[in-house]
């Protein structure tokens, strides 16, 4: 079974963007994190990260049918695609949000997320440890079925 793990905009900057939003690991090293986890739970992990929102829903629509779950750091995306959410539930996969940072002690207009709704759950604000996070979840989620 596969996890697709996609970032957003801007992602590929981790490491040079504001360390204390977002740490100082690499997107590069939060990705082999998670593909480690992946190794120990006998899922395979699939990584993406685009700047451009049409290459992330061409991605979800070529890779959704042979995958099991999708964790996506959207980045702005978060706050207002509506196509990337259409393509999310599109993809018919469990999706589980994550952010680095604390969205909800942030500007006001980072508030709202328009993938939260269609989303197994959000993790929001437990800097690189929120993939890893998420990552245990879905193997738990798949395991159980529920
Ligand atoms: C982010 C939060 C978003 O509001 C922001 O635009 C990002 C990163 C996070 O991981 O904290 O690019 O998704």
């Amino acid at each position: 079974m596969k996890i697709l793990l996609i970032n957003g905009p801007n992602l590929n900057m981790l490491g040079n963007r504001d360390k204390g939003l977002y740490g100082s690991y690499s997107l590069e090293t939060i990705q082999d994190q998670v593909v480690a986890i992946g190794e120990k739970v006998g899922l395979e992990v699939e990584c993406f990260q685009s700047n451009s929102e049409g290459d992330i829903i061409d991605f979800l629509q070529e890779k959704s049918a042979e995958s099991s779950g999708v964790i996506i750091n959207p980045g702005a995306l978060t706050h207002y695609s509506i196509a990337l959410r259409d393509a999310l539930v599109d993809s018919n996969l469990p999706v589980v949000e994550v952010h680095l940072s604390n969205i909800y002690a942030r500007e006001s207009w980072r508030h709202i997320s328009v993938i939260a709704p269609i989303s197994l759950g959000q993790i929001s604000g437990l800097g690189y440890r929120s993939y890893g996070l998420a990552m245990w979840f879905i193997a738990d989620y798949l395991k159980e079925g529920t």
